[in-house]
């Protein structure tokens, strides 16, 4: 059985669920972890049993016998990490957003090719069963050309604060944290189309809103109470075309005055249309009717758990086997140029065009 071993390099909350999948995986050996914080590398270490710590990732990188790394560190890490473990030889799965903007995200992707390695980018809603029963309905020609899409991730009072909140560290706020999945599955679903041009707004009128009570809410590791930091937007809304004639409506949201958390993803075509959230569900045309119908897909089958368990496991036989990767470095830049798009057209107040 060949084995691979790994690094972790940021021991945050998502590289809890990075480790979980290498865990089940009796082919991986996670060797070592690096975070900038000394205190919180050495709890990871101890509590997965981890032999090497490092609080530099230059350092652990001459780690001769590590073979690939997970990066899970701050946005602003992205880039510069991953560069420098394809460069040492590394196979990377870099979090999303794949870096702070597309120009990174493309150094990214030359890095991986002068090396020959794999740099995959960490959509995991990529690894729902439901995107990918939509996308294999889209893919048939189920719902004929869609050419409307919308989606929205909406939440009410979510910003996690720390350096989320920090557009230096972060890049930005909800558009480039949650926006970039649902961005990507819609992308994803609809064939990869290219995005041409995009009109968007930003808003920034309601803060941190740290005097909220009664309602609890994530903090991210690093956000301190007595200086609720923010320089991001709370919330945004874009209208996205692409090269096949497809128009996305997007909205999303970390504080906004809306009566609930909302995610959804629509598409529209010219044969039926879908929903995928809460449950996945098709409309069309029967005998002259309109139906609905709802696959059945069992319950929890995309719990985050599960879907980040599908995600490692590929990322390590596209190592080991040499499979094609479903989430090439190449489709981060593409997400990157639009997410780049909406803060360009919200600042200058026009219609950005792709290139
Ligand atoms: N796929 C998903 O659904 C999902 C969900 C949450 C977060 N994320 C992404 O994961 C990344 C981490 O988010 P998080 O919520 O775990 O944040 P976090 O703040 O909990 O953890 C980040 C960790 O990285 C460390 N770090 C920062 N810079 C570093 C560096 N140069 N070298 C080593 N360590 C460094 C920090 O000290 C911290 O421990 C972000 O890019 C975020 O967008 C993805």
């Amino acid at each position: 059985m060949k084995t691979l071993n790994v690094g972790i390099i940021g021991a945050g909350s998502i590289s809890n669920f990075h480790m979980e999948g290498y865990k089940v995986l009796p082919n991986v050996n996670v060797i070592a972890v690096c975070d900038i914080n000394e205190e919180r590398a050495k709890a990871y270490a101890k509590k997965h049993d981890i032999p090497h710590v490092f609080t530099d990732y230059n350092e652990m990188l001459k780690l001769e016998e590590l073979e690939a790394v997970s990066v899970t560190t701050w946005n602003n890490g992205h880039a510069p990490i991953s560069i420098a473990a394809l460069n040492a030889g590394k196979h990377v799965l870099c979090e999303k957003p794949l870096a702070m903007n597309a120009q990174e995200a493309q150094q990214m992707v030359d890095a991986a090719k002068a090396n020959d390695k794999i740099l995959m980018v960490g959509f995991v809603r990529r690894f729902e069963e439901k995107a990918n029963l939509l996308r294999e309905a889209v893919e048939s020609g189920d719902l004929g050309k869609v050419y409307y899409a919308k989606t929205g991730y909406v939440r009410k009072w979510g910003n996690p604060g720390g350096w989320f909140a920090d557009k230096k560290r972060s890049g930005g706020g909800p558009v480039i944290d949650l926006g970039v999945h649902v961005i990507d599955l819609v992308r994803y679903i609809t064939g990869k189309p290219k995005a041409v041009s995009v009109s968007a707004s930003t808003f920034h009128d309601l803060g941190m809103k740290p005097n909220i009570k009664g309602l609890g809410k994530y903090f991210s590791e690093d956000h301190d109470e007595n200086n609720p930091y923010n320089d991001v937007e709370d919330a945004a809304t874009a209208l996205i075309k692409f090269d096949n004639g497809m128009t996305l409506f997007f909205e999303t949201s970390w504080v906004l005055h809306v009566k609930q958390p909302h995610n959804y993803v629509n598409l529209f075509g010219d044969k039926a249309g879908a929903q995928m959230e809460p449950e996945l569900e098709f409309y069309e045309e029967r005998n002259d009717y309109f139906t609905e119908t709802k696959p059945i897909i069992q319950a929890g089958s995309d719990h985050m758990d599960n879907i980040f368990v599908r995600e490692i496991k590929h990322f390590v036989e596209c190592v080991l086997e040499g499979i094609p990767c479903r989430n090439p470095g190449e489709d981060g830049v593409e997400i990157m140029k639009i997410l780049d798009a909406i803060y360009e057209s919200a600042e200058t107040g026009k219609e950005v065009i792709i290139k």
